[in-house]
Order: C-alpha cells, then structure tokens, then sequence
C-alpha cells in the first residue's frame, strides 16, 4: 500500500460552508474566492462543489481557465486583472470580468473596449494600499468606464486590511472612505471578505467575497471556526511507521533539541516539511494519534514527525495520525507554529494524495 500521507478533502463541507455564508449574508450575491488552487483543496473539485455561487473569483488567467476546463460556465472574475495584453486576450476568450486597479490596466481597456461584454470592477484604495486607484482618482475613472464601450457596467469594490479584528476601527475607517470615493456614483458594490461579512455585517453590500470560511477556517481573531458553524473542510492525516522506546536522557531529531525525561515510547509519523508541514513547529504542537491529542517532540524533518507517545501506549505502527482538520482546529495548529491558516492550507505539497470525501 502506497504512503497515507493524505489531505482529506470534504466537498460536502465546502458546500455546507457556502450555505453558512448565504444565511449570514442573505441580501448579498457570492463571489467565492478559489484562488491558489482553491486554498489548496483542489481548484476543479471545489469549482465543481461550488456550482450554486454567483461567481467564482481567481487571481490569474491561468486559474481562470482552470475553472472554465472544470466545467464552470458562471461568472468569474480575475481579481488582480490583466498585467499585459496577453493576459487581456486571455481573459476575453475565457469570458471573464476584470478587477482594474491601475493606470496600466485602464491603457489596455481604451485599447480594446469595443472587446469587452463583462462588468468590470473598479478596485479602490481605501487603506490596504496595495492594490487600487486612489479616492482621489474615482470619479474621473469611474466617469472614463462609463464611456468606454462594453465597460460602462462597473462594480465598486475594495478590500479590508484588519477586518478579521473587530475591535481595529481602521475597517470603519475604510468603509467611511469609500462612501465618501463613491458618492453618487451608480453601480453594485463589494467591500466584504470573509473576515469583513462576519465581523462587520453593514459591509455585506452587494458581492461578498469570501475565501477562507468556505474551507471551514475562521477569518476572526475572537471567533473559532464552530462559533461561526463551519466545518473544515481540509483534514491532514498520515500513519505512524514506527514506535520505539527511548531511554532517559536519549535525544529525538536533528539538533538533538529535545531529551527525553525518562525512558517513554517516541512514534515517528511519515509527514514532514516535504508535505508541507510547518518546519518551525516547537516541542508540545499538539496532533491526534487515534483521535487523541499528543505533543510533538524534536524537530520537524522533511518526511517525518516525532510524537510523545506516553499517554498512548497502546500506539502502534500503522495507526492514524492527525495534523488538522476534523478534530484538531487548525487555526491551533497555526498559532503554535507562528503562521496563519491560509499558509498551511496552501502549503501542502504534491507528494501529499489529496483523497475527495
Ligand atoms: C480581493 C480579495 N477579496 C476577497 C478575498 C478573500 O479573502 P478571505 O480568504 O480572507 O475571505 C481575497 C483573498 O485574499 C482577496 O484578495
């Protein structure tokens, strides 16, 4: 039997994410977010989970034909917009809306308007700067889009910096700027990730946007993904491949960083930073062997994990291991080794067998 090192993937959840999303923002239309391979679930599998959104949102062209080769006929939306004229073909032919952001992007639309017969969205920078016109600019762009042919349906949109912090008035902040860059201006609007649409429900709008909690993670700092009622959507798993029984004082792992405090049995799990674990992961993160929690020990290698396996001495070769997911929040798992969820989850490897629940 081949290495059960696997990503369980749970569409079901996914699904049952996006009902979550739809009940807490029931005036606004779904844009979902499947960029960087659906968060790492898999980007033709979840577009096809996915069937009942709006919209689907990528950040590249590439992703974008991923979607359409998948099946999906909806809109979709480039959220970063084409950077070159290649890229603006691309988009055409695969029927996509655009984010424009820049000076350069409204270059290419005055060049091939009579092209275009999707909205276009109008990226405003209300305090994240890093992608948008500045206030200062919209109603002179807004007014160009409106007169270039085949552009004149726009969304307004932006994107929050801290709205996963409730208690950061700088979301407040951002949404007053852009009723100020807006004003009077026509047209749907999306302002909300998912941290945005739970945090701050006034930022729901039109579109919502959300990315992280249709894969079952929360995007808040006070609010764990149950308090929200998602469900992951990702479980990470493998086997232990051996038990051995170390000595007192015997070290585990490269650097010798951690000495066992008295002879104790050491499961070593076929996982390892190749897979996309976290490297700097210190002594006591905890994992489930069997579905209970035990602590890491020693450092992480590239294909294997060491565990303290003495309230588990019934552990054997052969038996699961769980690093997050179901049973262990992987927000947890994040905050114990200083990263956040959305770098995990992106991070498992190709050696990793994704296995579609
Ligand atoms: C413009 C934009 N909207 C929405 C999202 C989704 O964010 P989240 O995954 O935090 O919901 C992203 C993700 O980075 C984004 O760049």
């Amino acid at each position: 039997m081949s290495r059960q090192t696997i990503a369980r993937i749970n569409l079901d959840a996914i699904q049952y994410n996006l009902g979550r999303v739809r009940s807490i923002a029931p005036n606004s239309s779904v844009a979902c977010v499947v960029k960087a391979d659906a968060y790492g679930h898999g980007l033709a599998r979840v577009c096809s989970a996915l069937r009942a959104a709006e919209l689907l949102a990528v950040a590249t062209t590439g992703e974008a034909a991923v979607c359409r080769e998948s099946g999906w006929m909806g809109r979709l939306l480039l959220l970063e917009g084409p950077s070159n004229s290649a890229e603006f073909d691309e988009m055409i032919s695969l029927n996509a809306e655009t984010v424009v952001h820049h000076e350069t992007q409204l270059d290419l639309l005055r060049q091939r308007h009579g092209q275009i017969n999707q909205a276009i969205w109008l990226k405003i920078d209300t305090g994240m700067h890093r992608l948008g016109f500045p206030v200062s600019d919209v109603p002179e762009v807004y007014a160009e889009l409106q007169k270039l042919k085949g552009a004149e349906r726009t969304v307004l949109m932006s994107h929050f910096a801290c709205a996963d912090d409730v208690s950061n008035d700088m979301t407040r902040r951002q949404m007053e700027l852009f009723e100020q860059a807006t004003s009077g201006l026509q047209g749907p609007v999306s302002l909300a990730n998912s941290a945005g649409m739970v945090n701050f429900r006034d930022s729901q709008r039109d579109y919502v946007r959300p990315g992280i909690m249709l894969y079952g993670i929360s995007p808040c700092k006070r609010k764990t993904a149950s308090d929200i009622g998602l469900r992951p959507a990702m479980t990470l798993q493998c086997e232990l491949i051996a038990v051995n029984q170390a000595r007192k004082g015997d070290t585990v792992g490269y650097g010798a960083s951690y000495t066992c405090p008295e002879t104790m049995p050491i499961g070593v799990a076929a996982i390892g930073y190749g897979d996309g674990y976290p490297r700097h992961t210190p002594n006591g993160m905890p994992v489930l062997v069997n579905g209970r929690r035990a602590p890491l020990v020693g450092h992480v290698s590239m294909d294997m994990i060491t565990i303290d396996l003495r309230g588990h001495t019934e552990a054997r070769v052969g038996d699961k291991v769980t690093l997050w997911g179901e049973g262990l929040p992987i927000e947890e798992v994040a905050s114990c080794a200083g990263m956040i969820p959305y770098q995990l989850i992106c991070g498992v490897t190709a050696r990793v067998t994704a296995r579609v629940e």
